[in-house]
C-alpha cells in the first residue's frame, strides 16, 4: 500500500525583496489577499490535501508568521462578548494544535532545495509535499488534492505543472516530458529556469510538489545550480536520469503568480471577485475605471 502524505514544506525564508518597504517589517507570506494572508491560503490547501504536519522553513524577521499561527484569547474573547461568531469561525481556521507545526532556521539563503533540505530530520523515511505560498491556486479541487490522488495511484514524485509562453521558460523550473498522457506527463529530465532557445519544453513547476524522501538523499550532495543556488528541480531531476518515476501533474485550476506584483494585483481582484460580499462593488468600479479608460483613448 502506498504511504499518505502527512507532511508538509513551507519555505518561507525568503526576504521578499520584491516588496520592499513592505517587506521591511513583515513577512511576504502574511501579504492579504482581500483578507486573509497568502499562508493562509497554502495551509488551508494542505489541510484539505490531508496534511497534518506543517514545516516552516523560516528564517529572521519572520517572527509575525509564528505569532499568526498562535492561539489569541483576548482577541477571542473580545469577539465572543461581541458575539461575532463569523470572525470567531475565522479565527480559529488560523490556530494551530500544539504540536502540528514546526519552524526550522534556513541560517543562509542558499537556495529553495537547500530550503527543503533543512527539514530533512522532520521528513524522515516518509513522502512529503512542498507548498509555496507565492503561488496561489484558485480551484474546484485543491491542487495538492489533485495531486495527492494522483500520488494513491501512481506513487513517485509528483510535481505540479502548466504550460507557459516560450519567452517564460527562464522563470520556472521546466519539465523534459518523456511520455504524455494528457493529465500528466511521465519526466525524463528537468531544468531550472533555462534560456527559451535551450528549454526542454515549454511546460513549467508550479510550486506544489509531493516527493519521496530519497530526495532529501539527493539534495545531501546537491550542488549549486542556477542561480549560484542549491535547486529542488535539481534534485527531482536527478531522480528521473537515474530512472526515479517523477510525473508533471497539469492541476485544473488558475494559478496566480503572487511572488510578482501584477500577479498579487491579479490575485487580489480575482479573489474579490469572487467574494459574494465584494464583487458587485469591485464590478461596478471595474465597468467604471475601464469605461474612463476606453473613453480616453
Ligand atoms: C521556484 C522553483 C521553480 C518553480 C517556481 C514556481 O522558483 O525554483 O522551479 O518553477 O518556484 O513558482 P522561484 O519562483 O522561487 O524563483
Amino acid at each position: 500500500m502506498k504511504k499518505k502524505v502527512s507532511k508538509a514544506i513551507f519555505p518561507v525564508a525568503g526576504l521578499g525583496t520584491r516588496f520592499l518597504p513592505a517587506t521591511k517589517s513583515i513577512p511576504k507570506e502574511i501579504l492579504t489577499l482581500v483578507d486573509r494572508p497568502l499562508i493562509q491560503y497554502a495551509i488551508d490547501e494542505a489541510r484539505e490535501a490531508g496534511i497534518k504536519e506543517f514545516i516552516f522553513v523560516t528564517a529572521k524577521g519572520k517572527n509575525a508568521l509564528e505569532d499568526y499561527f498562535d492561539a489569541a484569547p483576548e482577541l477571542e474573547k473580545a469577539l465572543r462578548k461581541k458575539k461575532k461568531t463569523d470572525l470567531l469561525r475565522e479565527l480559529k481556521a488560523t490556530d494551530m494544535d500544539s504540536g502540528a507545526i514546526a519552524y526550522i532556521r534556513q541560517r543562509e539563503a542558499l537556495g529553495l532545495g537547500h530550503a527543503v533540505w533543512c527539514a530533512r530530520r522532520l521528513i524522515g523515511n516518509e513522502p512529503f509535499a512542498v507548498i509555496l505560498p507565492d503561488d496561489v491556486i484558485a480551484s474546484e479541487k485543491p491542487c495538492l488534492q489533485q495531486m495527492a490522488e494522483q500520488y494513491a495511484e501512481t506513487g513517485g514524485n509528483i510535481v505540479a505543472a502548466m504550460e507557459v509562453r516560450q519567452d517564460e521558460t527562464s522563470l520556472y523550473g521546466i519539465l523534459n516530458p518523456k511520455e504524455d498522457f494528457q493529465q500528466f506527463v511521465t519526466v525524463k529530465d528537468m531544468a531550472e529556469k533555462p534560456d527559451p532557445a535551450t528549454a526542454p519544453s515549454n511546460l513549467a513547476v508550479i510550486g506544489r510538489y509531493i516527493l519521496e524522501p530519497q530526495i532529501m538523499q539527493n539534495l545531501n550532495k546537491m550542488k549549486k545550480g542556477s542561480g549560484g543556488e542549491i535547486q529542488l528541480t535539481d534534485a527531482i531531476a536527478q531522480e528521473a536520469r537515474n530512472g526515479g518515476q517523477v510525473y508533471g501533474y497539469r492541476f485544473k485550476g488558475k494559478r496566480y503568480d503572487c511572488g510578482s506584483k501584477s500577479g498579487y494585483l491579479r490575485a487580489t481582484l480575482a479573489f474579490g471577485l469572487m467574494r459574494d460580499d465584494l464583487k458587485d462593488d469591485l464590478m461596478e468600479y471595474l465597468t467604471e475605471i475601464m469605461g474612463v479608460r476606453q473613453a480616453a483613448e
